[in-house]
C-alpha cells in the first residue's frame, strides 16, 4: 500500500473491545483517521466514546483488537512488545490531564529522568525555557500552580524530541486563563519543533486552533473535517 508523502499518522478501521464478566463491550467500532505531519488534530467525543482508549492504541500503550495504526511510517500494531516499548519511549510524548510528576523530583530532574532514557533527547534546560520555567527548575511540584505543573508535564514530553505528542484533556484541570496559556505553549511547541500533536478535549473552543477535527462517538468517527485558519490559542473562547 503507498502513503501520501505527508500522512504521518494512519488509523484503518480498528476496533477494540474489552470484555469484563460476561459482557463484551465494544469500545472502538471499525476507526479510520488520517493526521499529516506536523499538524494539529483535536479529538472532540462525550465520556466514555473511547477517546483515551484510541490515543492509547497510537500511543503503544494498549492494543487494537484489529485494523491497523501506521505512525511515521512505522506500523506500530504489528510490533513486538519489545519493539512496541521503543516506539512508546523514542517516538511519543505523552500529557494527561493530571500531570504525574514525581513529587521528590524538582522540576529540573523531573524532566531529566525522561531524558535519561531518550535516545536524542534535548536540552534539558533550552526545554525548561521553552516552556517558561527556566527560574522555577530547582523547585518541587508542590511548589508549583496547576499550569506550572503542566509545563513541566510539557517539558518532561519534548524532552525526549517525539515526532508525536498525545495529550489526554491537557487542560481538564486548569482554569481558563491556564488553558490558554497551556494550548499556547502546545501550539508554539509544534510551531517551532514540528511536533505534530494529536490532542483530546470534551471542549469544542479548544478544537478551533486545530488542524483537523475528528468527532467520535460511541466507538466511532462521526465527522472529521479541516480547519483551513486554525486559530491562535490566545484567539479562541469558551
Ligand atoms: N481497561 C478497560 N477494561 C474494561 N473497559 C474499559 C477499559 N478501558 C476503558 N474501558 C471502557 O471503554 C469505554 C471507553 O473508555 P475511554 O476511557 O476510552 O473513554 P473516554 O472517551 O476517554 O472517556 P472520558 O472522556 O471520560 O475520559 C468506557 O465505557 C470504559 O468503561
Ligand atoms: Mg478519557
Amino acid at each position: 500500500m503507498e502513503w501520501g508523502v505527508d500522512v504521518f499518522l494512519e488509523i484503518i478501521s480498528v476496533n477494540k473491545s474489552y470484555q469484563s464478566k460476561s459482557v463484551k463491550q465494544d469500545v472502538l467500532k471499525g476507526v479510520n483517521l488520517q493526521m499529516d505531519e506536523g499538524s494539529i488534530g483535536v479529538i472532540l467525543g462525550p465520556s466514555g466514546s473511547g477517546k483515551s482508549t484510541l490515543m492509547n492504541i497510537i500511543g503503544g500503550v494498549d492494543r487494537a483488537d484489529n485494523g491497523k495504526v501506521i505512525v511515521n511510517g512505522i506500523e506500530v500494531s504489528s510490533l513486538k512488545d519489545d519493539k512496541l516499548t521503543d516506539y512508546r519511549r523514542d517516538s511519543i510524548g505523552f500529557v494527561f490531564q493530571y500531570y504525574n510528576l514525581i513529587p521528590n523530583l524538582n522540576v529540573w530532574e523531573n524532566v531529566e529522568i525522561v531524558s535519561n532514557i531518550s535516545k536524542n533527547p534535548l536540552d534539558i534546560d533550552k526545554v525548561l525555557a521553552a516552556v517558561g520555567l527556566a527560574s522555577m527548575k530547582n523547585r518541587f511540584p508542590r511548589e508549583l500552580s496547576g499550569g506550572e505543573q503542566q509545563r513541566v508535564a510539557i517539558a518532561r514530553a519534548i524532552v525526549k524530541n517525539p515526532k508525536l505528542m498525545l495529550c489526554d484533556e491537557p487542560t481538564g484541570a486548569l482554569d481558563y486563563e491556564t488553558s490558554k496559556e497551556v494550548l499556547k505553549l502546545l501550539q508554539q511547541i509544534n510551531k517551532d519543533f514540528g511536533t505534530t500533536i494529536l490532542m483530546i478535549t470534551h471542549n469544542a473552543g479548544i478544537a478551533e486552533m486545530s488542524n483537523r477535527v475528528f468527532k467520535l462517538r460511541s466507538g466511532e468517527i462521526i465527522e472529521a473535517h479541516d480547519n483551513l485558519e486554525p486559530l491562535p490559542a490566545e484567539r479562541i473562547e469558551w
